[in-house]
């Protein structure tokens, strides 16, 4: 029924923090490991190409930065739910990540005097990300994915598609796939399994994400036993361009560009006093959404108000030179030119601050499995991460989840025998149950009806009765799936099959967001409930875990670790 094929160590995932952990899992075992690189993209369509405006590293303490500046603008940032060890951590990795890719040949932006160049992002005391142009995800994409080809056993699996994660007690044993262009079902074993398959944003509608990121990592590790952490906070980037929805980068502000309102007034200083445009992007999004409600945005189509992102004053050269893609997007798309008008944009669904728990090495709660970059919860952005933090997060928890799990599998014996049954069973519910079902409803307006809902419930600004009515939709949209029919039964790229797997995984992700959001009483970070404006420490600086049961998510929570710095009040 199944091919079977065994390798030592699985990688789900072939973004940043995957294609990395492939290199430093392979590195630490000299070459010898035999790897297995899955997704269900081609290579080098990983979200991750899509990352913009920088990387964030502290670099040049002669001038004034520090790894204690970098922590402190990160937990600060993060309103004090960040796991202080883990961002100690992460900032002292970061200047050898950064070298790192430099001696593997990055194009990174230079100054005029030929050192690294690095541009201001919000929150950041110091001009700290790192850049190669406005495309620095897609040139740390290429750079990796030279090296990893490299390494004569990793073998890429594209355009697989992953439906559970095999496990034997509480041990990894290896996952069932689909190949997509065929549509055989195969059983991958190994001895350890490293998660990097990105975040949830797509369960919105306007987002900045590509339409394949759908938490399939996030959900499968859900469904094996392992808890979802602080899925509540979502991140809104303030600029996305309307009205597709796509990234325009803080490093346009980092530039120097101006947020204008209807009235022509530069507005972020009064939200914002010292730092004006470069605030960190939580309290961004939540002055741009105030403006629009008070009459003071523009009117734009379906709902979509915004306000204008003028970088007029920059000049061509600047634009052509630091910021040529976004020029690019705005004349494709909205055949707009920055050079000569503002660019329309609002907040905008980004990044998943919540997934997968891990501790500080990426580990999970299950033997042999960890967990890397935006599908990854090492608790590093806690309610809010700050920009140019994130393609960071990839590169040092690939690393070290590399690292770690390529020893793990040099000194493990053999891949755990997977349970009798376990395969069979998962290959009924795919090719019959759900491949069988012949319902009245369509895959596809559920799956519009959960982004319409998570818009309009689960927004900037939140309060208790609009997520509770939010949880009452995802419930009933749950209940509906059950209901759906598969119209193809082709083998060959079934795309119909793909989109139920992924919509099945979006409602369980939707449903432990939406109970954490509604739970939550407090507003922290990203989580902004009108209900509960303040933050409240004492009952609420801690995280939010979810495990997964057949009656929906049950919760618990568990400390935040606090090393050096006790909450104060932020202000910018
Ligand atoms: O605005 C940006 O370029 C996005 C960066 C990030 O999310 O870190």
């Amino acid at each position: 029924m199944a091919d079977v094929f065994t390798h030592d160590l699985i990688i789900f995932g072939a973004g940043l923090a995957g294609l990395r952990a492939a290199i430093e899992a392979s590195r630490v075992t000299q070459g010898d490991l035999d790897i297995a690189l899955i997704s269900k993209n081609q290579l080098m369509r990983a979200h991750s190409v899509a990352a913009e405006g920088g990387t964030a590293a502290m670099l040049r303490p002669e001038d004034g930065d520090s790894f204690e500046l970098h922590a402190w603008d990160t937990v600060y940032g993060s309103d004090f739910l960040a796991d202080q060890d883990v961002v100690d951590r992460f900032v002292r990795a970061m200047p050898g990540e950064i070298m790192q890719l430099e001696h593997w040949g990055i194009p990174w932006t230079r100054r005029p005097d030929g050192h690294i160049a690095q541009r201001p992002f919000g929150g950041h005391s110091y001009p700290r990300a790192v850049l190669a142009q406005d495309k620095t995800g897609f040139f740390e994409m290429q750079t990796l994915y030279d090296n990893v080809n490299r390494h004569q056993k990793v073998k890429h699996y594209n355009e697989h598609y992953i439906t559970t994660i095999l496990t034997e007690g509480n041990r990894f044993c290896g996952l069932c796939a689909i190949d997509m262009t065929t549509g055989k079902f195969k059983v991958i074993r190994g001895k350890a399994l490293i998660i990097a398959a990105g975040g949830a944003g797509t369960l919105f509608g306007f987002t900045t994400y590509s339409q394949t990121v759908t938490g399939d990592g996030m959900a499968l590790a859900y469904r094996a036993g392992i808890p979802l952490e602080d899925m509540e906070f979502l991140q809104f980037h303030p600029t996305g361009l309307v009205p597709s929805g796509i990234l325009i980068t803080e490093a346009c502000r980092g530039e120097g560009g101006y947020l204008i309102n209807n009235k022509g007034e530069r507005f972020m200083h009064k939200y914002a006093p010292s730092k004006g445009e470069l605030a960190p992007r939580d309290l961004v999004s939540r002055s741009e959404m105030i403006e629009i409600e008070e009459g003071r945005g523009f009117e734009g189509p379906n709902g979509l108000d915004y306000v204008h992102l003028d970088l007029r004053h920059l000049g061509a050269k600047k634009i052509n030179e630091q910021l040529p893609l976004i020029r690019e997007v705005c004349i494709e798309f909205n055949d707009l030119d920055p050079i000569k008008e503002p660019i329309p944009c609002r907040p905008v669904a980004h990044y998943s601050m919540g997934g997968i728990e891990t501790d500080i090495d990426g580990k999970t709660r299950i033997d042999g499995i960890w967990a890397a970059g935006e599908a990854g919860c090492s608790s590093l952005h806690g309610a809010n991460r700050l920009g140019s933090n994130s393609t960071a997060e990839c590169l040092v928890w690939g690393k070290i989840t590399g690292e770690k799990a390529g020893q793990y599998c040099k000194e493990t014996g053999a891949a755990a025998e997977i349970p009798e049954g376990k395969v069979d069973a998962e290959h009924k519910r795919i090719f019959e149950d759900l491949m069988g079902k012949k319902g009245e409803e369509n895959l596809y307006e559920i799956r519009r009806e959960l982004r319409t809902c998570m818009d309009d419930h689960v927004g900037v600004f939140r309060t208790g009765e609009q997520l509770s009515k939010g949880l009452e939709k995802v419930k009933s949209l749950r209940k509906r799936f059950a209901n759906i029919c598969i119209d193809d039964k082709n083998s060959v790229y079934n795309t119909n099959l793909y989109h139920a797997l992924e919509t099945d995984n979006l409602l369980d992700l939707a449903e432990a967001m939406v109970l954490g959001a509604v739970t939550r009483e407090e507003s922290r970070g990203g989580h902004a409930r009108r209900d509960f404006p303040k933050r409240d420490d004492d009952k609420w600086q801690r995280h939010t875990l979810a495990f997964r049961t057949d009656d929906g998510p049950r919760l618990d929570y568990k400390p935040v670790t606090v090393t050096t710095w006790k909450p104060v009040e932020r202000k910018y």
